[in-house]
């Protein structure tokens, strides 16, 4: 029997996550688990706040793993997320103890620990909303272009956006933060193709797969509210090309992920899939028991 404890979106970079995140991991250290895993959106923007918030868990008996989450790849005004992504990471990891999933998978006895940020590639985006794809590309909605001189031109002179649509306001403030050197959809490919990858390897070696992602890999996952802020965020929430490379691979029992703040539970095949639903002040902790 092995016991893993999974948590997510701890946001220790934001003032009001703080007290509830050091109150988690005082729980988290009580507990007998043999693994914990980590799903993301962890310290933000400074990396001195991603090793303090993974020190929080010193006193966990068992193995710690992480994947990041979106937050973790904001980086300052010229920054490189992808180097952000796959050398400085990895360094605070190393540096605390942590197996940071997203550059290989981790063992435990017979059992493999896969991970993923996951993304999105804008194929959840909700289309009862009327809103062009450019709008999800350039991450904002057609009401917040509309008062902002460097988005205006996705309005200008062009006629398929309904007044439905301008009347969403939202912003996806990876838009602003997140430095990528290719668009989201090709991003999601690159990191599907790693989850591939990593999950052949795994199963060479291992009885049983479990994998921890920050986005979510299937739809069904994903709440949509009637309220089109929301749902228009929920086009970021993450896309299905990872599901179906989690189905590709039978020996995957559970996907545990976070970043909708919302905990959710289905089933998929060979798949039990849980999302956390830790938010800004409430942070959750699932535990699965393995036979
Ligand atoms: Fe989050
Ligand atoms: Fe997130």
């Amino acid at each position: 029997m092995m016991r893993v404890l999974a948590t997510g979106d701890l946001h220790y970079n934001i003032r009001r996550s703080r007290g509830p995140t050091e109150a988690l991991a005082e729980r988290i250290s009580r507990e007998t688990a043999e693994v914990l895993l980590l799903l993301g959106d962890i310290g933000g923007r400074r990396l001195e706040v991603l090793a303090e918030a993974l020190r929080l868990f010193g006193g966990f008996g068992g193995k710690k793993m992480l994947v990041a989450g979106n937050h973790d790849l904001w980086t300052a005004p010229r920054g490189d997320s992808l180097r952000r992504y796959e050398v400085e990471i990895a360094e605070v990891c190393r540096e605390e103890g942590w197996h940071y999933l997203d550059a290989c998978p981790a063992y435990v006895d017979e059992v493999a620990f896969v991970g993923n940020i996951g993304w999105y590639d804008h194929s959840y985006r909700l289309a009862s909303l009327g809103v062009p794809v450019r709008f999800y590309q350039a991450k904002i909605a057609p009401g917040a272009a509309a008062r902002l001189s460097e988005h205006r031109h996705l309005l200008d002179g062009m006629r398929d956006v309904p007044s439905r649509a301008m009347e969403i306001t939202t912003r996806w403030m990876d838009g602003r933060h997140v430095r990528l050197p290719y668009g989201d959809e090709a991003f999601s490919e690159h990191l599907a193709e790693k989850l591939r990858r990593h999950l052949s390897e795994a199963a060479d070696r291992a009885r049983k797969i479990i994998v921890g992602m920050h986005h979510l890999p299937f739809a069904e996952m994903v709440v949509r509210t009637g309220n089109p802020a929301w749902d228009f965020a929920t086009n970021y929430l993450g896309s299905e090309i990872f599901g179906e490379v989690l189905l590709a691979q039978p020996k995957v029992t559970h996907l545990l992920c976070a970043h909708n703040h919302r905990a959710r539970e289905m089933h998929r095949g060979h798949l039990t899939c849980r999302s956390v639903g830790s938010t800004y002040t409430d942070k959750h902790v699932v535990a699965i028991e393995l036979a």
